[in-house]
Protein backbone atom coordinates (compact mmCIF):
# COMPACT_ATOMS: atom_id res chain seq x y z
CA UNK A 1 0.00 0.00 0.00
CA UNK A 2 1.45 3.70 -0.79
CA UNK A 3 2.41 5.85 2.07
CA UNK A 4 0.06 8.02 3.49
CA UNK A 5 0.21 11.47 2.13
CA UNK A 6 -0.40 14.68 4.68
CA UNK A 7 -2.04 17.95 3.55
CA UNK A 8 -0.94 20.85 5.04
CA UNK A 9 -2.70 24.44 5.13
CA UNK A 10 -0.16 27.15 6.71
CA UNK A 11 -1.76 30.98 6.86
CA UNK A 12 -0.63 33.98 8.08
CA UNK A 13 -1.28 37.79 7.74
CA UNK A 14 3.01 39.52 7.76
CA UNK A 15 1.84 42.38 5.05
CA UNK A 16 -1.19 43.96 3.69
CA UNK A 17 -1.51 45.73 0.29
CA UNK A 18 -2.93 48.44 1.06
CA UNK A 19 -3.84 48.24 4.37
CA UNK A 20 -5.49 45.15 5.47
CA UNK A 21 -6.82 44.23 1.81
CA UNK A 22 -4.68 42.21 0.14
CA UNK A 23 -0.81 40.72 -0.48
CA UNK A 24 1.69 42.10 -2.55
CA UNK A 25 2.71 39.97 -5.44
CA UNK A 26 6.35 40.14 -4.16
CA UNK A 27 5.58 38.45 -1.34
CA UNK A 28 3.64 35.91 -3.32
CA UNK A 29 6.69 34.75 -5.39
CA UNK A 30 9.15 34.63 -2.33
CA UNK A 31 6.79 32.40 -1.09
CA UNK A 32 6.42 30.30 -4.20
CA UNK A 33 10.52 30.55 -5.08
CA UNK A 34 10.91 29.35 -1.39
CA UNK A 35 8.64 26.22 -1.80
CA UNK A 36 10.12 25.64 -5.38
CA UNK A 37 13.27 24.99 -4.09
CA UNK A 38 12.03 22.78 -1.11
CA UNK A 39 10.30 20.82 -3.76
CA UNK A 40 12.94 20.17 -6.06
CA UNK A 41 15.18 19.24 -3.05
CA UNK A 42 12.13 16.51 -2.12
CA UNK A 43 11.31 18.35 1.12
CA UNK A 44 7.70 18.75 -0.45
CA UNK A 45 5.37 16.84 -2.74
CA UNK A 46 3.90 19.93 -3.85
CA UNK A 47 2.44 23.30 -3.39
CA UNK A 48 0.28 25.94 -4.02
CA UNK A 49 0.98 29.25 -2.95
CA UNK A 50 -2.58 31.74 -2.40
CA UNK A 51 -4.32 34.55 -0.70
CA UNK A 52 -7.11 35.56 0.99
CA UNK A 53 -7.82 38.95 1.40
CA UNK A 54 -4.71 40.13 3.39
CA UNK A 55 -3.73 36.53 4.47
CA UNK A 56 -1.08 34.26 2.45
CA UNK A 57 -1.73 30.79 2.20
CA UNK A 58 0.65 27.67 2.04
CA UNK A 59 -1.23 24.52 0.76
CA UNK A 60 1.45 21.92 1.08
CA UNK A 61 1.40 18.24 0.00
CA UNK A 62 4.47 16.18 1.94
CA UNK A 63 4.78 12.47 3.21
CA UNK A 64 6.18 13.96 6.95
CA UNK A 65 2.80 13.61 8.88
CA UNK A 66 0.76 16.20 10.78
CA UNK A 67 2.84 18.73 13.53
CA UNK A 68 6.17 18.21 11.35
CA UNK A 69 9.13 20.35 12.79
CA UNK A 70 10.57 20.70 9.50
CA UNK A 71 7.06 21.58 7.78
CA UNK A 72 6.31 24.06 10.06
CA UNK A 73 9.63 25.50 10.16
CA UNK A 74 9.61 26.18 6.59
CA UNK A 75 6.10 27.75 6.46
CA UNK A 76 7.75 30.11 9.87
CA UNK A 77 10.93 30.75 7.61
CA UNK A 78 8.93 31.31 4.55
CA UNK A 79 6.53 34.40 6.44
CA UNK A 80 9.58 35.72 7.97
CA UNK A 81 11.23 36.27 4.71
CA UNK A 82 8.03 38.00 3.51
CA UNK A 83 8.10 40.13 6.33
CA UNK A 84 10.89 41.63 5.82
CA UNK A 85 10.18 42.51 1.83
CA UNK A 86 6.56 43.56 3.84
CA UNK A 87 8.86 45.88 5.99
CA UNK A 88 11.25 47.34 3.00
CA UNK A 89 7.94 48.16 0.73
CA UNK A 90 6.43 49.53 4.28
CA UNK A 91 3.45 47.57 3.79
CA UNK A 92 0.62 47.60 6.28
CA UNK A 93 1.08 45.47 9.53
CA UNK A 94 4.10 43.87 8.54
CA UNK A 95 5.00 40.56 10.55
CA UNK A 96 1.63 41.14 12.25
CA UNK A 97 0.57 37.20 12.67
CA UNK A 98 4.08 36.70 14.01
CA UNK A 99 3.76 36.94 17.82
CA UNK A 100 6.66 34.91 19.01
CA UNK A 101 10.14 35.79 18.03
CA UNK A 102 11.75 32.23 17.46
CA UNK A 103 10.59 29.56 16.21
CA UNK A 104 10.49 26.52 18.84
CA UNK A 105 9.17 22.83 17.52
CA UNK A 106 5.57 23.55 16.28
CA UNK A 107 4.20 26.99 14.50
CA UNK A 108 0.62 25.98 16.48
CA UNK A 109 0.75 28.56 19.17
CA UNK A 110 3.12 31.30 17.51
CA UNK A 111 0.44 33.59 15.42
CA UNK A 112 -0.09 31.72 12.16
CA UNK A 113 -3.30 29.48 11.40
CA UNK A 114 -2.81 25.77 10.98
CA UNK A 115 -5.14 22.67 9.36
CA UNK A 116 -3.21 19.96 8.52
CA UNK A 117 -4.97 15.89 7.55
CA UNK A 118 -2.83 12.77 6.49
CA UNK A 119 -4.96 10.04 4.61
CA UNK A 120 -4.25 7.20 2.36
CA UNK A 121 -5.02 8.77 -1.36
CA UNK A 122 -7.93 7.09 -2.75
CA UNK A 123 -8.73 6.07 -6.65
CA UNK A 124 -9.68 9.95 -7.12
CA UNK A 125 -9.22 12.33 -3.88
CA UNK A 126 -10.92 15.65 -4.31
CA UNK A 127 -10.42 18.12 -1.50
CA UNK A 128 -11.53 21.87 -1.01
CA UNK A 129 -9.46 23.87 1.28
CA UNK A 130 -11.60 27.19 2.44
CA UNK A 131 -10.41 29.81 3.16
CA UNK A 132 -11.54 33.27 4.64
CA UNK A 133 -10.52 36.70 6.18
CA UNK A 134 -11.76 39.06 8.57
CA UNK A 135 -13.33 36.42 10.48
CA UNK A 136 -12.74 33.76 13.26
CA UNK A 137 -12.27 30.42 13.67
CA UNK A 138 -16.39 30.09 14.54
CA UNK A 139 -17.11 30.95 10.85
CA UNK A 140 -16.67 27.53 9.98
CA UNK A 141 -19.41 26.07 13.11
CA UNK A 142 -22.66 26.51 11.02
CA UNK A 143 -21.16 25.85 7.16
CA UNK A 144 -19.64 22.67 8.54
CA UNK A 145 -22.74 21.55 10.60
CA UNK A 146 -24.91 21.36 7.14
CA UNK A 147 -21.80 19.47 5.38
CA UNK A 148 -21.77 16.49 7.58
CA UNK A 149 -24.63 16.86 10.05
CA UNK A 150 -27.76 18.12 8.41
CA UNK A 151 -29.72 16.16 5.53
CA UNK A 152 -31.34 19.32 4.23
CA UNK A 153 -27.89 20.07 2.91
CA UNK A 154 -26.11 16.63 2.44
CA UNK A 155 -28.40 14.44 0.65
CA UNK A 156 -25.70 11.57 0.84
CA UNK A 157 -26.40 11.56 4.54
CA UNK A 158 -29.73 9.50 3.05
CA UNK A 159 -29.01 8.20 -0.03
CA UNK A 160 -25.12 7.44 0.33
CA UNK A 161 -24.93 3.89 2.18
CA UNK A 162 -21.09 4.92 3.27
CA UNK A 163 -21.93 8.62 5.06
CA UNK A 164 -25.91 7.20 6.56
CA UNK A 165 -23.98 6.54 9.73
CA UNK A 166 -22.86 9.85 10.06
CA UNK A 167 -19.85 11.95 11.30
CA UNK A 168 -17.73 12.75 14.58
CA UNK A 169 -16.78 16.53 15.59
CA UNK A 170 -14.28 17.25 17.64
CA UNK A 171 -15.15 20.42 19.01
CA UNK A 172 -12.53 22.71 21.03
CA UNK A 173 -13.26 24.80 23.87
CA UNK A 174 -10.57 27.70 23.26
CA UNK A 175 -11.13 29.91 26.31
CA UNK A 176 -10.04 26.15 28.34
CA UNK A 177 -8.11 25.04 25.91
CA UNK A 178 -9.97 21.40 26.34
CA UNK A 179 -11.90 19.62 23.63
CA UNK A 180 -15.03 17.35 23.35
CA UNK A 181 -16.10 15.00 20.69
CA UNK A 182 -19.71 14.73 19.50
CA UNK A 183 -21.25 11.35 17.11
CA UNK A 184 -23.66 12.25 14.64
CA UNK A 185 -26.79 12.57 14.20
CA UNK A 186 -26.95 10.83 17.84
CA UNK A 187 -25.58 13.86 19.87
CA UNK A 188 -26.87 16.51 17.37
CA UNK A 189 -29.07 18.43 19.94
CA UNK A 190 -25.85 18.07 22.18
CA UNK A 191 -23.46 19.04 19.40
CA UNK A 192 -25.58 22.27 18.42
CA UNK A 193 -25.76 23.68 22.05
CA UNK A 194 -22.12 23.78 21.87
CA UNK A 195 -21.11 25.46 18.18
CA UNK A 196 -24.06 27.35 18.24
CA UNK A 197 -21.75 29.52 20.40
CA UNK A 198 -18.95 30.06 17.89
CA UNK A 199 -16.45 32.26 19.70
CA UNK A 200 -15.79 29.95 22.71
CA UNK A 201 -16.71 26.64 20.69
CA UNK A 202 -14.81 25.64 17.55
CA UNK A 203 -15.24 22.58 15.37
CA UNK A 204 -11.60 21.43 14.98
CA UNK A 205 -12.02 17.98 13.41
CA UNK A 206 -14.36 15.69 11.75
CA UNK A 207 -13.96 12.01 11.30
CA UNK A 208 -16.12 9.47 9.29
CA UNK A 209 -17.57 6.74 11.72
CA UNK A 210 -14.93 4.21 10.61
CA UNK A 211 -12.13 6.75 11.82
CA UNK A 212 -11.29 8.28 8.42
CA UNK A 213 -10.50 11.99 8.80
CA UNK A 214 -13.30 14.57 6.87
CA UNK A 215 -12.40 17.67 7.63
CA UNK A 216 -10.02 19.91 9.98
CA UNK A 217 -9.73 23.03 11.17
CA UNK A 218 -7.59 25.93 11.96
CA UNK A 219 -8.69 26.85 15.21
CA UNK A 220 -5.81 29.32 16.27
CA UNK A 221 -7.33 32.12 18.14
CA UNK A 222 -4.68 35.76 17.94
CA UNK A 223 -6.48 37.17 20.95
CA UNK A 224 -5.78 34.20 22.95
CA UNK A 225 -2.50 33.84 22.26
CA UNK A 226 -0.93 37.50 22.58
CA UNK A 227 -3.62 38.98 25.43
CA UNK A 228 -4.64 42.00 22.96
CA UNK A 229 -6.37 42.58 19.51
CA UNK A 230 -3.74 41.88 16.96
CA UNK A 231 -5.58 41.38 13.76
CA UNK A 232 -8.27 38.21 12.64
CA UNK A 233 -7.45 34.76 12.64
CA UNK A 234 -8.92 34.64 9.42
CA UNK A 235 -9.08 30.70 9.51
CA UNK A 236 -8.75 27.69 7.07
CA UNK A 237 -10.61 24.37 6.67
CA UNK A 238 -9.54 21.36 4.37
CA UNK A 239 -12.91 19.40 3.49
CA UNK A 240 -12.55 16.32 1.54
CA UNK A 241 -15.13 14.95 -0.76
CA UNK A 242 -16.42 12.58 -2.63
CA UNK A 243 -17.23 8.60 -2.68
CA UNK A 244 -18.28 8.45 1.09
CA UNK A 245 -16.95 12.06 1.87
CA UNK A 246 -19.69 14.75 0.73
CA UNK A 247 -20.29 15.43 -2.85
CA UNK A 248 -18.54 18.99 -3.84
CA UNK A 249 -21.60 20.44 -4.27
CA UNK A 250 -22.82 19.32 -0.98
CA UNK A 251 -19.64 20.85 0.50
CA UNK A 252 -20.32 24.56 -1.36
CA UNK A 253 -24.48 24.59 -0.82
CA UNK A 254 -23.89 26.09 3.04
CA UNK A 255 -22.21 28.65 1.64
CA UNK A 256 -25.33 29.95 -0.43
CA UNK A 257 -26.47 31.42 2.42
CA UNK A 258 -23.86 34.37 3.60
CA UNK A 259 -24.39 33.82 7.43
CA UNK A 260 -23.28 36.70 9.75
CA UNK A 261 -19.29 36.02 11.38
CA UNK A 262 -17.67 37.46 13.79
CA UNK A 263 -14.82 40.02 12.18
CA UNK A 264 -15.23 42.58 10.10
CA UNK A 265 -13.41 46.23 10.42
CA UNK A 266 -11.34 46.12 13.84
CA UNK A 267 -12.19 42.54 14.18
CA UNK A 268 -15.09 44.03 16.40
CA UNK A 269 -18.48 43.95 14.14
CA UNK A 270 -20.74 41.41 12.87
CA UNK A 271 -21.21 41.05 9.15
CA UNK A 272 -22.10 38.33 6.43
CA UNK A 273 -19.51 35.97 5.37
CA UNK A 274 -19.60 36.09 1.42
CA UNK A 275 -18.54 33.72 -0.94
CA UNK A 276 -16.35 35.22 -3.71
CA UNK A 277 -13.85 34.18 -6.45
CA UNK A 278 -10.14 34.27 -6.00
CA UNK A 279 -9.98 37.98 -8.09
CA UNK A 280 -12.71 38.96 -5.76
CA UNK A 281 -11.06 38.16 -2.03
CA UNK A 282 -9.96 41.87 -1.42
CA UNK A 283 -12.18 42.85 1.52
CA UNK A 284 -12.34 46.96 0.82
CA UNK A 285 -15.42 47.83 2.13
CA UNK A 286 -15.51 49.02 6.11
CA UNK A 287 -12.53 46.43 5.94
CA UNK A 288 -15.10 43.66 4.64
CA UNK A 289 -17.15 42.07 4.18
CA UNK A 290 -15.80 39.15 5.48
CA UNK A 291 -14.48 36.95 2.25
CA UNK A 292 -14.47 33.00 1.48
CA UNK A 293 -13.02 31.17 -1.22
CA UNK A 294 -12.76 27.98 -2.08
CA UNK A 295 -9.81 26.26 -3.70
CA UNK A 296 -10.32 22.82 -5.46
CA UNK A 297 -8.29 20.37 -6.04
CA UNK A 298 -7.21 16.64 -7.36
CA UNK A 299 -5.04 15.09 -4.90
CA UNK A 300 -3.10 12.68 -7.31
CA UNK A 301 0.38 10.67 -6.06
CA UNK A 302 0.74 13.82 -3.77
CA UNK A 303 0.49 16.31 -6.54
CA UNK A 304 -2.09 19.21 -6.09
CA UNK A 305 -4.24 18.94 -9.55
CA UNK A 306 -6.14 22.59 -9.46
CA UNK A 307 -7.23 24.59 -7.83
CA UNK A 308 -10.35 25.41 -9.44
CA UNK A 309 -11.81 28.64 -7.98
CA UNK A 310 -15.41 27.11 -7.07
CA UNK A 311 -16.64 29.96 -6.01
CA UNK A 312 -16.16 31.46 -9.75
CA UNK A 313 -19.71 30.72 -10.57
CA UNK A 314 -22.66 32.73 -11.04
CA UNK A 315 -24.93 30.36 -8.90
CA UNK A 316 -23.59 32.00 -6.04
CA UNK A 317 -24.29 35.98 -7.38
CA UNK A 318 -27.21 35.79 -5.40
CA UNK A 319 -25.21 34.83 -1.88
CA UNK A 320 -23.24 37.82 -2.94
CA UNK A 321 -25.90 40.20 -3.42
CA UNK A 322 -27.53 38.78 0.04
CA UNK A 323 -24.44 39.21 1.82
CA UNK A 324 -24.25 43.24 0.63
CA UNK A 325 -27.90 44.02 1.73
CA UNK A 326 -27.12 42.33 4.76
CA UNK A 327 -24.12 44.68 4.86
CA UNK A 328 -26.04 47.42 3.84
CA UNK A 329 -28.50 46.50 6.93
CA UNK A 330 -25.77 46.10 9.97
CA UNK A 331 -23.56 48.83 8.80
CA UNK A 332 -27.01 51.20 9.26
CA UNK A 333 -26.54 50.28 12.98
CA UNK A 334 -23.13 52.66 13.21
CA UNK A 335 -21.43 51.41 16.07
CA UNK A 336 -24.78 49.94 17.94
CA UNK A 337 -25.03 46.42 18.84
CA UNK A 338 -26.22 43.59 17.38
CA UNK A 339 -23.59 45.34 14.57
CA UNK A 340 -20.58 46.04 16.63
CA UNK A 341 -19.90 42.88 19.29
CA UNK A 342 -20.98 42.52 22.84
CA UNK A 343 -19.13 43.89 25.30
CA UNK A 344 -17.53 40.52 25.88
CA UNK A 345 -16.20 39.90 22.79
CA UNK A 346 -14.31 43.51 22.75
CA UNK A 347 -12.23 42.39 25.55
CA UNK A 348 -9.17 41.99 23.46
CA UNK A 349 -9.60 45.79 22.43
CA UNK A 350 -9.46 49.24 23.66
CA UNK A 351 -12.57 48.52 26.02
CA UNK A 352 -10.44 47.46 29.13
CA UNK A 353 -8.34 50.69 28.92
CA UNK A 354 -11.05 52.78 28.88
CA UNK A 355 -12.93 50.79 31.37
CA UNK A 356 -10.15 51.69 33.87
CA UNK A 357 -9.59 55.64 32.44
CA UNK A 358 -13.04 55.75 33.36
CA UNK A 359 -13.40 54.07 36.50
CA UNK A 360 -12.89 56.78 39.11
CA UNK A 361 -16.25 58.77 37.19
CA UNK A 362 -18.67 55.94 37.58
CA UNK A 363 -21.26 56.84 40.83
CA UNK A 364 -22.80 53.77 42.48
CA UNK A 365 -26.59 53.97 41.79
CA UNK A 366 -29.01 54.05 44.73
C1 LIG B 1 -9.59 43.40 10.62
C2 LIG B 1 -8.46 44.32 10.50
C3 LIG B 1 -8.73 45.74 10.22
C4 LIG B 1 -8.03 46.68 11.20
C5 LIG B 1 -8.34 48.14 10.92
C6 LIG B 1 -7.59 49.10 11.84
O1 LIG B 1 -9.16 42.12 10.85
O2 LIG B 1 -7.34 43.93 10.64
O3 LIG B 1 -10.10 46.01 10.14
O4 LIG B 1 -8.42 46.36 12.51
O5 LIG B 1 -7.99 48.46 9.58
O6 LIG B 1 -6.24 48.82 11.77
P1 LIG B 1 -5.16 49.66 12.59
O7 LIG B 1 -5.63 49.70 14.01
O8 LIG B 1 -3.88 48.95 12.40
O9 LIG B 1 -5.16 51.04 11.98
MG1 LIG C 1 -3.88 42.53 8.13
MG1 LIG D 1 -6.67 38.96 7.28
Amino acid sequence: MADKITLSVIKADVGGLVGHTSVHPDMMEAARQRLGKVKTKGGLSDFHVTRCGDDMELIMTHGEGPDNEKIHKLAWDLFVECTEIAKSLKLYGAGQDLLKDAFSGTIKGMGPGVAEIEFQERKSDPVIVFMADKTSPGAWNLPLFQIFANPFNTAGLIIDPTMHEGFRFKVVDVFENRSIEFSCPEDLYDLLMFIGAPRRFMIHEIYRKDGEIAACASTQKLSLIAGKYVGKDDPVVIVRCQSGFPAVGEALEPFAFPHIVEGWMRGSHNGPLMPVSFEQANPSRFDGPPRVIAAGFQVADGQLVGPRDLFDDPAFDEARKKANEIANYLRAHGPFEPHRLGLEDLEYTTMPKLMDKLAARFQREA
